[in-house]
């Protein structure tokens, strides 16, 4: 059967109004209320890197919101690339401007960590960040005071897969998922590995699978007061909650380009977790 000419235009309107929005596609899974569905809050650090954008089309792809910690240095050097994670509708939040252990840095350093992020990320994306996200999970009562005078709250994790970690055996990493994500989680990943790109676009079908929602930090916990501290350093209990899906359903990889990470900066870090990666993104 034909559509009445005058559907017909209306879907071929449509259908171009969609087209001509922008080449940019925004995560638009709409609200979810995770008080009566499960979510989980997927959440990348130390970006912006090389392979920052090709996980946003697997993100979108999959209409899956997620939360950047961006760290400011990396921002002011590749401003367009921040400005591409807030155009494709993630949330944005500050990991400093330089990545140091803000709990041994002079306390008088700690103040321009959060200013200088804070404003390369506005300047870059137009949003000035809410959340903070400690590098290596440590803060303490001063640094919090601290990030409380610029509106920040942080948010550490529940389920650390340790991508860093396991960037040649992304087995083991998908291991900590299945057994350690639960309703609720927030779970701590680095866009600065193509590996974990990788396991994302692979693992977001069994996510989808297990009636999972992926929504931002924010929608997840809602507000956060300024100078609060959510999560822990440390991996929460086996769960078990997970079912895996058969091996047919999941995504093969196509091949990607692997552009070499992002030059770490010189900074104060913290030993085992540069934000270049082992190899400080030689
Ligand atoms: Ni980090």
């Amino acid at each position: 059967m034909r559509y009445p000419s005058t559907i017909a235009a209306l879907l071929a309107a449509l259908f171009i109004g969609a087209c001509a929005t922008g080449h940019v596609h925004r995560a638009d899974a709409g609200p979810v209320d995770c008080a009566v569905v499960k979510c989980v809050a997927l959440t990348f650090d130390d970006g912006p890197s090389p392979y920052t954008d090709r996980l946003l089309r697997v993100l979108n792809d999959a209409d899956a919101r997620a939360t950047f910690f961006l760290i400011g240095n990396k921002v002011a050097a590749d401003p367009a690339r921040a400005k591409r994670i807030a155009d494709a509708g993630m949330e944005i939040g500050s990991h400093t401007w330089e990545h140091p252990n803000m709990t041994t840095i002079p306390a008088a350093d700690v103040p321009a960590q959060f200013a200088r992020a804070n404003d390369a990320i506005a300047s870059a994306t137009g949003v000035t960040p809410r959340l903070w996200r400690p590098p290596g999970g440590l803060t303490d009562d001063a640094v919090n005071a601290q990030a409380a005078e610029f509106g920040l709250a942080a948010i550490l994790w529940d389920v650390i897969p340790f991508d860093w970690i396991n960037d040649a055996d992304t087995a083991a990493t998908r291991y900590m998922l299945m057994t350690q994500i639960k309703p609720g989680s927030v779970v701590l990943f680095h866009d600065t590995y193509s590996s974990t790109v990788d396991l994302v676009y692979q693992f977001l079908p069994v996510l989808k699978a297990n009636g999972y929602h992926m929504v931002s930090v924010s929608e997840l916990l809602g507000p956060r007061a300024a100078g609060s501290v959510y999560g822990s350093r440390d991996n929460g209990p086996p769960v078990n909650e997970l079912h895996d899906i058969p091996a047919a359903d999941i995504p093969a990889l196509p091949a990607t380009p692997s552009p070499p990470p992002m030059p770490n900066f010189p900074i104060t870090d913290i030993a085992g977790a540069n934000s270049g990666g082992p190899n400080n993104g030689a």
